[in-house]
């Protein structure tokens, strides 16, 4: 779905904001890009969806590159983008307008677009929200209705910059249960965060830090770094701190720990 190579981007003269990142994500795919303030997360993000074009290297989006699409609509439509604040991203003065934005946009004739509204909507489980004014909804509604926004495309892939962090724990849920959905659909998913706790469900994860790409692997693996998270201003959550102090690194969650630990009792009293 995503071959970036070697790319390297700088705002101004100055500090590299990407520096020789390369990465592939393939079709179906959820990563978590996890990096501190200023890492380059939002960079890399605008370079998928070819807001920003690479200063040097290359990045191809479903096969091609992002130099070659004639049309940037074309390629904004294969990858949708939903950003940190659910206010920002609104253009409609109701839930069914706001979807019917981008469309209108394309060109997707009447039907085929109340078509398009009615199931997106549903799939993000707005349904019956179509006439309501997107200023009633609360944030984990805001953020579904803009998700329902880049859905109507029929996008390949959904790229989230830290779409959860201005939510509250039950609208963050929210979200990352349609996300796991959405997955299971076999939508690619590139989710941005600074929250470790996000990154259990993705099947891949990416750490940045300076610019530079400094891991990847699994959820669990990068669990199990936290020298390296800590060099890069990361912080473990609880139960994976806990884990490493015990000597049990790369526990995800509370469960695992858990089990770890009763592992580690049967394996004593054995
Ligand atoms: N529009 C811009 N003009 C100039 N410099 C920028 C711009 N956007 C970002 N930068 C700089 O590029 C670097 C990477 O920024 P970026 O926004 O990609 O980081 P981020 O990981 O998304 O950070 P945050 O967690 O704060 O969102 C930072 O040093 C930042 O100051
Ligand atoms: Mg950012």
């Amino acid at each position: 779905m995503f071959r970036i190579e070697n790319l390297t981007f700088a705002y101004n003269a100055g500090r590299r904001a990407l520096d020789g990142v390369s990465l592939e994500i393939r079709p179906g795919e959820w990563w978590a890009v996890l990096g501190a303030n200023g890492s380059g997360k939002s960079t890399l993000a605008r370079h998928l969806n070819g807001l920003l074009l690479p200063q040097e290297g290359r990045v191809y989006v479903a096969g091609r590159e992002v130099r070659e699409y004639d049309d940037m609509r074309e390629l904004r439509r294969l990858v949708g983008l939903v950003f940190q604040n659910p206010d920002n991203q609104i253009v409609g003065n109701s839930v069914e307008e706001d979807v019917a934005f981008g469309l209108e946009n394309l060109g997707v004739p009447r039907e085929e677009m109340r078509r398009r509204i009615t199931e997106v909507l549903g799939e993000v489980g707005l349904a019956g929200w179509e006439q309501a004014d997107p200023a009633v909804l609360s944030g984990g509604q805001k953020q579904r209705l803009a998700i329902a926004g880049a859905l109507a495309m029929r996008p390949q892939a959904l790229i989230l910059d830290e779409a959860t962090a201005m939510l509250d724990p039950a609208g963050a849920a929210e979200v990352l249960r349609l996300l796991a959905e959405l997955h299971r659909q076999g939508l690619t998913i590139v989710m941005i965060t600074h929250n470790m706790s996000e990154v259990t469900a993705a099947d891949k994860a990416a750490v940045l830090a300076g610019g530079r790409l400094e891991f990847c692997g699994t959820p669990q693996e990068v669990f199990g770094a936290g020298e390296l998270l800590r060099r890069c201003h990361l912080e473990l959550p609880p139960a994976a701190a806990l884990g490493e102090m015990l000597g049990l690194p790369g526990c995800m969650d509370l469960d695992a720990l858990l089990a770890a630990l009763t592992a580690l009792k049967d394996g004593e009293t054995a």
